[in-house]
């Protein structure tokens, strides 16, 4: 395992099962290759269907790959044999999925309350956890509202504090601020950016929107068409903290834009 990584991911490959019998299958993800360092903000663009999502649930282990290696700290993920995964790796890695997951039936604060509860480890402090965060996101006030009394916003808000509150050394985020409006994605980046500066948790972010990508990433990796390995990388050295409005007239920010732009086309 690289120096300092938490995460890596060595000659990943995936292909789904054959729709028909004797049907050969094609490989979704082939020969791919990245590490992750403790504390990073990794983000991933690739256009669509390129296999983001299928990248990230086998990190995630709640799908088997075809061949390669993915590994947390010292642990490996089994292949092949679905019976043997351990999803989420015992609480240790977080996943924010492509839509929010709440549950209907539980209110704002009883969403982000969940996963304590069911990790049997809601106390008075996690519960002082979890309302300082419902704070920090403008969320106060709204705790007793149920998922459709909420925004699309803050929804997203939610669905983030949720997986935030149980502290996981490492999340994963599937384009989890697609489906708002500019005004409103730009506020959550804003939130993220201000939450990992504090907490420093390793997360791996993926989008399709090559400005968000840059705007939070240490690094960002560009995926081929399917079947997905590493196009390029690209270290973002803008420095941080980072204005989110003011960021994207930056010459730095101009110049590694079209660069990507130019790859994932
Ligand atoms: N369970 C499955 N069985 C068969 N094929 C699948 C399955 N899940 C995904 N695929 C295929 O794998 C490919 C990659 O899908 P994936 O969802 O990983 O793409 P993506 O990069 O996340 O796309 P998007 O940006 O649209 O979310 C697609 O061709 C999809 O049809
Ligand atoms: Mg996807």
């Amino acid at each position: 395992m690289a120096a300092g990584a938490i995460l890596e991911i060595r000659g990943l490959a995936k292909r789904f099962r054959a729709r028909a019998p004797g049907a050969e299958s094609p490989w979704i993800i082939r020969d791919l290759s990245f590490s992750v360092r403790e504390g990073e903000l990794l983000t991933i663009v690739g256009p669509s269907g390129a296999g983001k999502t299928t990248l990230l649930n086998m990190i995630a282990q709640t799908d088997t790959a075809s061949g390669g290696e993915v590994r947390f700290r010292a642990q490996v993920a089994p292949l092949g044999d679905a019976k043997a995964l351990r999803p989420g790796l015992s609480r240790q890695i977080g996943y924010i999925t492509q839509d929010d997951n709440l549950l209907p039936w539980r209110t704002c604060l009883g969403n982000v309350l969940f996963p304590l509860e069911v990790q049997g480890r809601l106390d008075g402090q996690t519960r002082a956890r979890a309302q300082s965060l419902v704070e920090a996101v403008g969320l106060a006030g709204f705790e007793n509202h149920y998922p459709h009394e909420l925004s699309g916003g803050m929804r997203k808000r939610t669905s983030l504090i949720r997986t935030l509150v149980y502290d996981p050394p490492v999340i994963l985020m599937d384009e989890p601020f697609g489906a708002v409006d500019a005004q409103t994605r730009a506020l959550l980046q804003a939130d993220l950016l201000r939450l990992w500066g504090e907490g420093r948790k390793t997360i791996v972010f993926v989008t399709h929107d090559i400005a968000e990508a840059i705007a939070l990433g240490d690094r960002t990796l560009v995926l081929s068409r399917a079947p997905a390995s590493v196009k390029s990388e690209h270290l973002i050295s803008i420095p941080r903290p980072r204005d989110i409005g003011g960021i994207l007239t930056r010459p730095e920010f101009v110049t590694l834009y079209q660069a990507i732009r130019a790859e994932v086309a």
